[in-house]
């Protein structure tokens, strides 16, 4: 599918990281915007980068884990823009600590954001997408949507989910006019660590949390605008999966090559 001014994409997650990059890469190219995100203020800062290019942008302050908002959000998208042709469901949240460090709570609170937003994103995008085909859908796993690293359970579980689901929906929407890519992204230079919430049920003390979040924070070395341009680049090629970062590309192989003993190798590499 080619970007162009006749683009009209929906983002979530748009004030932050990679969604913000995507936002001001998509209006860039011409594309209008419906942003959606939970944080207004992220949401308006984003807004104030992306206007000065001249497409046309709409604001959506929604939470993705309530159907009811996304609903709300697809209706308010399309009557603002009259269509929208491309969706990227990229909110998403982070939780650390080990199984038994996370509540039954924390992880229905990860798969709600995770896994249901988007899944609710294409609930309710996707007859609007079709009308306007072609179009396509961009739903955002994780290197942590091919491997399951120790102390990701929860993070692991939704976005595996992502990825089984942006599958098999990808290859029944095949000759629709609706593309689907699923997109893979190695260790990005956002908020992410830094907001990633430690399991409720944790006793380890905050200074051990914070340097864990520290060490997390150190493997992230692809800047959000590069992740951006990845993923433009994947949806212009309608590559059904996206891989962004030599340590995405490094794990990919790790996964085929050992399916059952990839961390061994990995726990050496770093
Ligand atoms: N940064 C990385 O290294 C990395 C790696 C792999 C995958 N990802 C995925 O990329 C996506 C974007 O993450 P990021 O790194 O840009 O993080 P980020 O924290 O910088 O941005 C995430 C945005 O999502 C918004 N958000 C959170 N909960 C929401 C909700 N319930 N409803 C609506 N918006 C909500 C936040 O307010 C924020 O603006 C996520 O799905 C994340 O899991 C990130």
């Amino acid at each position: 599918m080619q970007l162009s001014d006749r683009t009209v994409a929906a983002v979530t997650g748009a004030g932050s990281g990679i969604g913000r990059a995507l936002a001001l890469n998509l209006a860039a190219r011409g594309a209008a915007l419906a942003l959606a995100d939970v944080n207004e203020d992220a949401l308006n800062e984003t807004a104030l980068l992306a206007r000065p290019f001249g497409g046309r942008v709409s604001l959506h302050m929604v939470d993705v884990s309530r159907e009811a908002e996304v609903a709300e959000y697809a209706a308010a998208a399309v009557a603002a823009h009259g269509r929208v042709n491309l969706l990227i469901n990229n909110a998403g949240v982070a939780l650390g600590g080990t199984f038994e460090e996370l509540s039954q709570d924390d992880l229905e609170w990860i798969m709600g954001i995770n896994f249901w937003g988007g899944v609710y994103g294409c609930r309710h995008f996707l007859p609007h997408l079709r009308v306007a085909a072609p179009a396509r859908i961009v739903n955002v796993s994780s290197v942590f949507g091919l491997i399951g690293p120790p102390e990701q359970t929860g993070y692991a579980a939704s976005k595996f989910a992502v990825r089984g689901f942006s599958e098999s929906l990808r290859h029944e929407l095949r000759g629709s006019g609706v593309g689907l890519s699923v997109v893979h992204p190695g260790g990005i230079r956002t908020a992410i660590a830094r907001r990633a919430r430690p399991g409720s049920l944790t006793t380890r003390p905050r200074a051990e949390l914070e340097r864990g979040q520290a060490d997390f924070e150190r493997r992230l070395v692809t800047s959000p605008h590069r992740a951006a341009a990845r993923i433009l680049q994947g949806i212009e090629g309608d590559e059904g999966r996206i891989l962004i970062g030599t340590d995405a590309t490094v794990i990919d192989v790790l996964q085929r090559l050992f399916p059952a003993r990839y961390m061994a190798t990995l726990d050496r590499l770093i």
